[in-house]
């Protein structure tokens, strides 16, 4: 057999069997009694773009494309889904202490300055999740204010 076939065939019986190796899904039917609006001020503008642009991600409700079966696709989009919620997850939101969701609403408040989510990948196949500049800005400003409101009951905790 020519080589440049053997090495066809094996690669195929390679993506064949990783087929069978599907990672586990990142949804969950239960009610969400810690998502981030249970305990913030989120208002609804916000709260629909969160929903569109980062809850794939974020929480614990991903929606997945018919192409997440195709591995190592689904892999790396479980790696991505791994990541982001381990740094932010909006589902858990309520959990976090203080100082932690001081923290998260910073850096939600620079990601949205530097544009820099959702991820650039995940824009080209999900149009829902594209920003406006003024959507950015929505977001950044209010996360601003939770952590400047956030900090403030921490400081007042603190007595000082
Ligand atoms: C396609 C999946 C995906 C989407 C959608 C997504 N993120 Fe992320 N996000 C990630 C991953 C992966 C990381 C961790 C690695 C990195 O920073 O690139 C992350 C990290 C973050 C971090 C932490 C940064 C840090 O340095 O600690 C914040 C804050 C964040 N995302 C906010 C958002 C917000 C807000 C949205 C929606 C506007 C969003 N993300 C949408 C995948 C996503």
């Amino acid at each position: 057999m020519k080589s440049w076939l053997k090495i066809t065939i094996i690669i195929i019986i390679i993506i064949g069997v990783m087929q069978f190796f599907r990672p586990q899904k990142n949804f969950t039917t239960a009610e969400a009694p810690n998502d981030i609006a249970a305990k913030y001020d989120v208002p609804m503008g916000v709260l629909m773009n969160l929903y569109d642009g980062c809850y794939n991600c974020h929480s614990n409700y991903t929606k997945y494309p018919w192409y997440y079966n195709i591995q190592p696709v689904g892999w790396w989009m479980a790696h991505h889904i791994n990541d982001a919620k381990r740094l932010v997850n909006f589902s858990e939101f309520a959990i976090y202490t203080p100082q932690q969701a001081a923290k998260k609403f910073k850096e939600i408040k620079r990601e949205m300055d530097e544009k820099g989510m959702p991820l650039k990948s995940y824009l080209l196949m999900h149009k829902e999740a594209r920003l406006t500049s003024e959507q950015y800005k929505n977001v950044s400003d209010w996360a601003q204010k939770m952590e400047t409101q956030v900090q403030e009951s921490i400081d007042s905790a603190k007595g000082s």
